[in-house]
């Protein structure tokens, strides 16, 4: 049984309001999904991200890395403990990048072949080798409820011919990557316990800032299929917010929407800041991930409903007011700038959780009132 997914509304602009049926529930979209790393929302506990929104409904899907977890502390040992959800005890939805990604941005002396890639650990050098294969078979034994296929994400700037040959090396390793995964399925932790559901793989579409690849890179991926004639469950676009104009990012996305099929999921990988993630919402992209809201917390970075602000700043040495006056989430409520400053100034821990479950409320709540909007114009 494939992904269910089902749309319920769609507008003239592509928007549309869906219902992703995975293994470990179900996920309202279009969603963004806080990135869990190494099985940890830094600076989150898991009680927390259940509860954020000011519906108090929480993360409904989690990301984490297969990269960080493969190093430390072993996809086996997770795996021996039941999978990534028992291991962290979440038990909802949850996502794995595929590794290629950070492979590229973070491990030391790669040495790319057809078949893998050999790399360094950016922790102690050891050296270490990634393949389609091996990352399909890492991801089965963390047991996410969506895997990714193993991808090259090409460097920006980079020319047709760079990129293309970039491409290509995604589409076999696309190609191996569903079939060995496939094979591979039911070795999945939770396999048994949830009556024999699968877990589901999504392709990612590459092609860089050039329409014309976009074009064939979504083309080869939709034809793509398992030894029982079975495509991706859903399609990711990948190779975005790697240092090109805002416009550009949004081209290329317009113009992959418009190839993907409109009853599977469409993931955009790595973004944005606040305002981009709605633009992409409005457009059809149900999916979004970001180290954005996370990441900016702990460096006293909050966005808020006036704009963004540096809680570290002196102006806000005796402000008694709440971080932003339209927000409810828990820090809000109950604390002010005055003491979240303070609490930056003088290294404390609690900042970084306070702040971080500040913007992921932010984040979060502008996708609830996305999707709001989107109900209604589809009505
Ligand atoms: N995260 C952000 N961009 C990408 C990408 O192109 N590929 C993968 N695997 N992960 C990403
Ligand atoms: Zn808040």
């Amino acid at each position: 049984m494939g992904l269910r997914f089902e749309v319920h509304a769609a507008t003239e602009g592509g928007g549309r309001r869906g219902t992703l049926h995975l293994p470990h529930g179900m996920v309202e979209t279009p969603v963004f999904m806080p990135v869990g790393t190494a099985a940890s929302v830094k600076a989150v506990p898991q009680g927390m991200l259940e509860t954020l929104g000011a519906d108090g409904r929480g993360a409904e899907i989690i990301l984490a890395n297969t990269y960080h977890l493969y190093l430390r502390p072993g996809h086996d040992l997770i795996a021996r403990l039941g999978g990534v959800h028992k291991f962290m005890s979440w038990d909802r939805p949850m996502l794995t990048d595929s590794g290629g990604f950070q492979v590229f941005s973070l491990a030391a002396l790669r040495k790319i072949s057809p078949d893998g890639v050999e790399f360094r650990s950016h922790l102690d050098g050891s050296k270490h080798f990634f393949s389609p294969e091996h990352s399909m078979d890492v991801q089965i034994a963390l047991g996410a409820d969506i895997a990714m296929a193993f991808d090259e994400c090409t460097e920006h700037p980079a020319t047709h011919e760079r990129t293309q040959s970039s491409m290509a090396l995604t589409h076999a390793w696309a190609e191996r990557s569903l079939r060995h995964f496939r094979e591979n399925a039911h070795r999945v932790p939770w396999f048994a316990e949830r009556g024999g559901q699968r877990q589901n793989l999504y392709g990612i579409v590459q092609g860089g800032m050039y329409k014309d690849l976009r074009t064939e890179s979504t083309a080869r991926l939709l034809e793509m299929r398992d030894a029982e004639g079975t495509g991706f469950d859903g399609y990711a676009i990948g190779g975005l917010a790697v240092g090109e104009p805002r416009e550009v990012t949004r081209e290329i996305i317009a113009h992959t929407l418009e190839l993907l099929p409109k009853d599977k999921p469409r993931y955009v990988m790595g973004v944005g800041y606040p305002d981009e993630i709605v633009e992409y919402a409005r457009m059809g992209v149900d999916q979004m991930d970001c180290v954005l809201p996370t990441r900016a917390a702990r460096h006293a970075l909050l966005f808020t409903s006036e704009g963004r602000l540096n809680i570290r700043g002196k102006k806000f040495a005796e402000d008694s007011g709440p971080v932003d006056p339209d927000c409810a989430c828990s820090t809000c409520l109950r604390y002010s700038r005055a003491y979240l400053r303070h609490l930056f100034h003088t290294g404390e821990p609690l900042a970084a959780t306070l702040a971080s479950v500040h913007n992921l409320q932010f984040y979060l709540d502008a996708m609830r009132r996305v999707r709001a909007e989107l109900h209604g114009q589809g009505d």
